[in-house]
């Protein structure tokens, strides 16, 4: 994953108040170390988060340099694996977001010609190559032949000692030149400067770049020079980004549902009309609609097919990384990508994939002018306002929210417009006692979440939330599975979440099943006759969105008693862009 940023300008530019503070804003790509490199040949790393380092190091000055935050992927989470990385003569300087695949051989070759490596990563190897073809070539012609010898992914800065120019190289990762008044960015995407320039230029997969401080030039792979051109975006700065009085993104995020839900749904009813009511014409006239997305996401577009299912239509979803392996598209089929980030990379590589069979390409995504919206015929946004906390909650309910939209206009029987009081209500009526129940659960070291049909996907949303968030091993599981080998499992005081909507008799008798071999039940369901002990009642038919809610609550205060770094998990980042 990682994120990289680099500046340039004539003037001279803050390390802490104008590059490590765009650095900061990619954050969510990767926390596992940080690091810059000037064109002076200075060079400062550490592990840990970027506000420990700007405690750390001195502030300083210079007109041109690149910075890394890291995702670790090959080599430890350590100071020498961090980026920049140099080569031998620490002369050029590099940083990578991607995975350069045929590093080894690369790597061997270059130290059979006396390169020295110092580090165990991958990305290494780009400034040893450079270093190796500059003996025989110029800049642009190493270049080229590092593209055309290197298989992978990258988003590669690199600059060299002494001189005020940055050179960037793209494919499958993303990369972006932000043009600002006095100033040229470049960076893993707009939001690094989007609080200060609104006028960007998007790399394509195998385009380069040179970047001095007033002017600059893309060539193609082959070196042949190429015309961009300059994207003007619209991005507000809501009040949603600072923590305000909670003490976690992840509860104010949890907590701003309601509001987020009622601007989405406005927006629906409003400038986002046309393009949704197209996308239900879409869905009619498609043979059949195909899901695809990763981890919460994926859970929405579960939902989504149990919609639209119940509707008549035939809908399908698969996990974006194995979507090739296990899925047709073809020109009938109208593929919807769901994806808050819109950079995912299993998500952008089954896009273009899917987009190449001629399928047509739907997309609902959280941030704009992200990659996926950008290679979608059409875009849905979902408003959800930005998602600090790596775990997706807001962002979660308002896929799901869509979904329900796009299904009511084709005829699912919902009443829209009562979502956001219910989630206010589920939350004011039931944060108390789900603290409790926090209190009761934090010391389990697994917990079982069954549910069927509606219920099914929120249980894996509820499952992955205790995993990522409260370090609980949680496997959410359709009721009717467990007596297939799980149940086995089942040892007295274990705990089940059972989510029971409606009456569903089926999901009763499986709650009853495990409580027979002395688990600890625990129902959140629509009211229904039974001898459980309802511990907590959604009476409305909204019951994927709340249970789920319920479940953030209950990650939530779990995470808090056992002191857990909630808004970013250890080995974690928000945006996943590597495969
Ligand atoms: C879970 C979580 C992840 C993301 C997944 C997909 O809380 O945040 O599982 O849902 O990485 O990310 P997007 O939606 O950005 O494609």
């Amino acid at each position: 994953m990682c994120g990289i940023v680099g500046i340039i300008n004539h003037q001279k530019i803050s390390i802490k108040n104008d590059l490590l503070k765009s650095l900061k804003r990619l954050e969510y790509r990767g926390y596992d170390s940080v690091g810059y490199a000037t064109i002076e040949g200075k060079v400062e790393k550490s592990v840990g988060e970027i506000s420990n380092f700007l405690d750390e190091i001195k502030d300083s000055t210079t007109s041109c340099a690149i910075s890394h935050t890291r995702w670790a992927t090959h080599g430890g989470v350590t100071k020498i694996n961090s980026h920049p990385h140099w080569d031998c003569n620490e002369n050029i300087f590099t940083v990578h977001n991607g995975i350069i695949e045929n590093y080894q051989e690369l790597k061997k070759e270059l130290i059979e010609k006396g390169h020295i490596f110092i580090t165990d990563t991958d990305s290494e190897v780009i400034s040893h190559f450079l270093e190796e073809e500059l003996k025989s070539k110029n800049m642009v012609d190493a270049i080229k032949s590092f593209i055309s010898q290197t298989q992978g992914t990258y988003a590669i800065l690199v600059i060299e000692k002494g001189k005020n120019r940055i050179y960037a190289i793209k494919k499958d990762s993303p990369l972006v030149l932000g043009i600002g008044n006095d100033r040229l960015y470049l960076a893993s995407d707009i939001y690094a400067f989007s609080d200060s320039t609104n006028k960007a230029i998007f790399f394509e997969d195998g385009e380069f770049a040179i970047i001095e401080p007033d002017t600059y030039s893309f060539y193609d792979s082959a070196g042949k020079a190429l015309k961009k051109e300059i994207y003007e975006f619209t991005w507000s700065i809501p009040q949603e980004e600072s923590v305000q009085n909670y003490p976690h993104y992840m509860i104010k995020e949890i907590h701003e549902q309601p509001i987020a839900t009622q601007r989405l749904i406005n927006s629906l009813d409003g400038e986002q009309h046309d393009k949704i009511k197209k996308i239900a014409e879409l869905v009619k006239n498609s043979k059949r609609v195909v899901f695809t997305a990763a981890g919460s996401s994926y859970y929405a577009s579960l939902l989504g097919v149990y919609f639209l299912n119940r509707i008549g239509i035939n809908a399908h979803t698969l996990i974006a990384s194995e979507f090739q392996n296990f899925m047709l598209v073809d020109k009938d089929t109208l593929f919807i990508a769901i994806s808050q980030s819109g950079e995912t990379m299993d998500v952008v590589t089954a896009t273009k994939w899917a987009k190449e069979r001629g399928a047509k390409i739907v997309s609902l995504v959280n941030v704009p002018h992200s990659t996926i919206q950008r290679m979608s015929d059409i875009s849905l946004e979902i408003h959800a306002g930005p998602e600090i906390c790596v775990a997706a909650t807001k962002t979660f309910t308002n896929q799901v929210v869509s979904l329900l939209y796009l299904s009511w206009l084709l005829g699912f029987s919902v009443n829209m417009k009562t979502i956001p009081n219910k989630i206010d209500y589920v939350i004011k009526e039931n944060e108390d006692l789900i603290k409790k129940m926090a209190d009761e659960l934090y010391e389990k070291k697994d917990i079982y979440i069954i549910g069927r049909g509606l219920s099914y996907p929120p249980s894996r949303e509820m499952a992955l939330k205790l995993k990522e968030i409260s370090y609980i091993h949680a496997e959410g599981m359709m009721g009717g599975e467990l007596k297939h080998g799980t149940i086995a499992l089942i040892e007295p005081g274990t705990p089940v979440i059972a989510l029971i909507p409606g009456k569903d008799f089926d999901m009763y008798s499986n709650a009853k099943e495990v409580e027979a071999r002395g688990a600890r039940v625990i129902t959140i369901a629509n009211m229904m006759d039974s001898d459980f002990k309802l511990d907590i009642t959604i009476n409305d038919g909204k019951f994927s969105i709340l249970a789920v809610i319920i479940g953030q609550l209950l990650t939530y205060y779990i995470a808090r008693k056992k002191k857990l770094p909630i808004d970013k998990p250890r080995n974690l980042a928000k945006s996943v862009t590597v495969k």
